[in-house]
């Protein structure tokens, strides 16, 4: 039997694995919520795993061209950002053929009812209406055999994915009750400050990848005089005080983003706007990004210029991920009874 088998929730390496999808622009919510983390997270004492989603994309019509290209430039963005293929395990989802497998025996486990309530398929479903693909509501079956192929001990997400990580840690447990312990229990990850950074235009709603108007999101490619742009024409209120208070929505997400940019305390934060106006705050955010995304953007011009290597990396990783992924669903198999027998 498999080591996954014998020793799956008894401590074991720290293992981390994350998603990403490759669609639209990665924005700085992204980034703030959960790249910086995984950057942080590659210590010597552990085991990372990072992923480009693009199976959970296709859960939504894409442009076939447009999902390659944004694949690759998101890879770039990940190694640029400081993803170090030496610490960690860089792949694309569909490179290793074990997440499809995994999601459908997970799926045949997972009550229909825990993936209709799901808030994210709720909102996603009502907008598209009939357009809505039996994906979108499997998509956090996926988004669990991603995670369990890997026995991953830690998550690291943004606050809106921490609904699709107790269900990931509701279908190990129903699994391991059925036909004994085979997944480890994985914990999420998720930041004090920015787990959950606003939209710039309207700050009740979160940064996102789809948004159209241009001015919602912070693009980590955007160039200086753009952030600027943007921040500058950010929404904020009429109350011509700066502090870290939940009811100004625009103006905490403005802090909160200068905080993560920046690394000071709140207290510190305050201090330096007291009897300040709003557009010193804009311009010192838009400062602190651009500054902040500077390596970043300078990094991936040189990743970016060399696709072959790129895609050689990819195809190690990919290579690196099967094998932890196989032996985990060779345990599966066996467990499931799945085939006939014997390896
Ligand atoms: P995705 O591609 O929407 O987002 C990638 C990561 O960015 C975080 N995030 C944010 N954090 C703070 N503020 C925001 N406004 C913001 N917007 C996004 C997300 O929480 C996420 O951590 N289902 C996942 C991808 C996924 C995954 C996984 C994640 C697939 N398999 C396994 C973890 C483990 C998603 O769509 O993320």
């Amino acid at each position: 039997m498999s080591e996954v088998a014998t020793k799956p929730a008894a401590g074991g390496p720290i293992r981390v694995l994350s998603g990403i999808q490759p669609t639209g622009n990665l924005h700085i919510g992204n980034y703030i919520g959960a790249v910086t983390q995984w950057v942080a997270m590659q210590q010597p004492d552990s085991e990372n795993f990072y992923c480009i989603v693009d199976l959970h994309a296709i859960t939504v019509p894409q442009d076939p061209k447009e999902l390659r290209k944004k694949t690759r430039e998101v890879a770039a963005i990940l190694l640029a950002a400081g993803i170090d293929p030496k610490r960690s395990v860089l792949f694309v989802q569909s490179q290793v053929l074990a997440h499809t497998e995994l999601a459908w025996i997970l799926s045949c486990v997972t009550p229909y009812g825990w993936l209709a309530r799901m808030t994210q398929f709720k909102d996603k479903s009502q907008k598209q209406r009939e357009d809505t693909s039996a994906g979108l509501l499997t998509y956090p079956v996926l988004m669990a055999a991603d995670i369990l192929l890997y026995q991953a001990s830690q998550v690291p997400v943004g606050e809106d994915q921490k609904q699709h990580l107790e269900l990931t840690r509701d279908i190990a447990m129903r699994f391991n009750r059925m036909f004994g312990e085979t997944f480890r229990i994985p914990e999420p990850r998720i930041l004090d400050v920015g787990a959950r950074i606003m939209g710039l235009d309207d700050p009740v709603k979160k940064m996102s990848k789809s948004e159209e108007n241009p001015s919602h999101a912070v693009n980590l490619m955007d160039p200086p005089d753009v952030i600027r742009r943007k921040f500058q024409r950010a929404t904020t209120d009429s109350l011509a005080t700066i502090a870290f208070t939940e009811e100004q929505a625009g103006v905490f997400n403005l802090l909160t983003i200068y905080q993560s940019f920046t690394g000071q305390s709140r207290e510190a934060i305050e201090a330096q706007f007291a009897g300040r106006g709003y557009g010193d705050l804009k311009k010192a955010v838009a400062e602190a990004v651009i500054e902040g995304l500077k390596p970043l953007q300078e990094r991936y011009a040189v990743f970016a210029k060399d696709p072959g290597q790129l895609d050689a990396l990819l195809k190690e990783g990919a290579a690196k991920a099967s094998a932890v992924a196989n032996r985990t669903i060779a345990t599966v198999w066996e467990r499931v009874g799945l085939g006939i027998g014997g390896g």
